[in-house]
């Protein structure tokens, strides 16, 4: 009886050691499991089924004197003409930062050349650069001595050739992105209201501007409205861990799941959802510093939701191929490619070798092997094959 009773004790210790041990790692291991498992199924189930919210745009509701102090940045570059007298198809605003010089001259001569584009593609494609002003003593810019004064001199020198920086008062940082989203949609309306077309993307996307040129004629014949188009998140979480860029406090946003939006890398909206979002930043509060979940609350707001189109990656890359370039819009993080994609994805080759029926099985079975992967890749989804 008295062993019986110690052999019971011994493995209730041993229980209990393993409860512990197992108590433990749940604790250590809690906040990823949060973070990365927790906070989804919550997220999901609360976009999927518990309610629309509505109650989003009442909380962001503000004055509009209170609102104006997220727009109200006077403009240090600006080209109120830039559209004046044309029948613009797109006005193409790319988020660029002081320091980026090189990538808004590679933009430049490749997919962002106008002329090329008003020549070869037979239309009138605005492509400006959203810029707010350089934080002191940033690299990029080469004043050897780091003051204010000299890289808003550079700046000044690279617009008077190009044309196109439209800058505004404000320290270009991440954290004042949804201030250049507001810069955006606000010089639509003052300076290009006409455009058909608006679009807002990273200075590392790579645009197939034939591609979206002509997908934006073809919507444009047929009279869309309501359009608002890119990468689709829907039911992201907010992150709450406060080593991530994208943190956001509770204070800053209280419920599980953000309103779907498009990802911030590149997407299009129609002139009338541009003018309602516009008019929504005159009474929303715009101190949510991530850009795109912002523009998910502006769509929250006047009641528009984003369309997935396939051909535009979010964080990814597209894979290099001939029939990949057949079908891309956009394709996030290029740099140094950036010219030989131009080339080859805008080559005469591309479109002989994907048409015809040989043309086209070949491609559909290209893009199964390159997409349709059981792991997860970060570019086009597998459906993206039988589009
Ligand atoms: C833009 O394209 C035109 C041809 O249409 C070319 O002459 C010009 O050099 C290009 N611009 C740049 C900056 O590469
Ligand atoms: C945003 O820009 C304003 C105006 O320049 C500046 O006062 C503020 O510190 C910036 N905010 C961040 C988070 O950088
Ligand atoms: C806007 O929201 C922030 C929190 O995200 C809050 O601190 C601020 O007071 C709000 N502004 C107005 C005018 O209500
Ligand atoms: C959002 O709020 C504004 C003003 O508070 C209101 O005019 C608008 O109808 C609301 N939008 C939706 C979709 O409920």
């Amino acid at each position: 009886m008295f062993v019986n009773f110690r052999r019971i004790r011994k493995w209730q210790f041993v229980q209990l050691m393993t409860a512990c041990l197992v108590l433990s790692v749940v604790m250590v291991c809690w906040e990823q499991l949060d973070n990365h498992v927790i906070s989804h199924a919550k997220s999901y189930s609360y976009r999927y089924l518990v309610n629309r919210f509505t109650y989003i745009n009442k909380s962001f509701t503000i004055s509009r004197e209170q609102a104006r102090s997220f727009s109200s940045f006077p403009y240090l570059l600006d080209h109120p003409d830039k559209c004046v007298d044309k029948d613009v198809l797109l006005l193409l605003f790319v988020k660029s930062s002081p320091g980026n010089i090189e990538r808004r001259n590679a933009i430049r001569s490749t997919w962002g050349n106008e002329s090329y584009i008003q020549n070869a593609l037979g239309v009138t494609v605005k492509v400006v650069f959203a810029l707010g002003t350089p934080p002191a003593k940033k690299a990029g810019l080469s004043c050897s001595t780091g003051s204010r004064v000299c890289f808003q001199e550079q700046l000044a020198r690279e617009d008077r050739l190009s044309g196109d920086l439209i800058q505004q008062d404000f320290l270009d940082t991440f954290h004042n992105l949804t201030l250049k989203l507001i810069l955006q949609f606000h010089w639509m309306h003052s300076r290009c209201a006409h455009a058909r077309f608006l679009m807002t993307a990273d200075d590392d996307v790579f645009v197939h501007m034939p591609n979206l040129v002509s997908y934006l004629q073809d919507m444009s014949s047929r009279g869309v409205t309501g359009l608002w188009v890119g990468r689709v998140h829907r039911g992201a979480p907010p992150i709450r861990s406060k080593d991530s860029k994208y943190y956001v406090p509770f204070e800053m946003y209280q419920w599980f799941s953000y309103p779907d939006y498009t990802a911030g890398a590149g997407y299009v909206v129609s002139r009338d959802v541009a003018d309602k979002v516009y008019q929504a930043t005159l009474t929303l509060n715009a101190s949510l510093y991530i850009d795109d979940v912002f523009m998910g609350i502006c769509g929250n707001a006047i009641g528009v939701s984003p369309q997935e189109h396939v051909y535009f990656s979010g964080e990814g890359k597209a894979p290099y191929h001939t029939c990949i370039y057949d079908q891309m819009m956009t394709s996030h993080g290029h740099v140094e490619d950036i010219y030989d994609l131009w080339k080859a994805a805008t080559h005469p080759q591309v479109k002989q070798k994907t048409t015809g029926l040989i043309g086209r099985l070949y491609c559909t079975a290209v893009k199964m092997s390159l997409l349709c992967k059981p792991y997860y890749l970060n570019t086009y989804p597998c459906k993206a094959a039988f589009f």
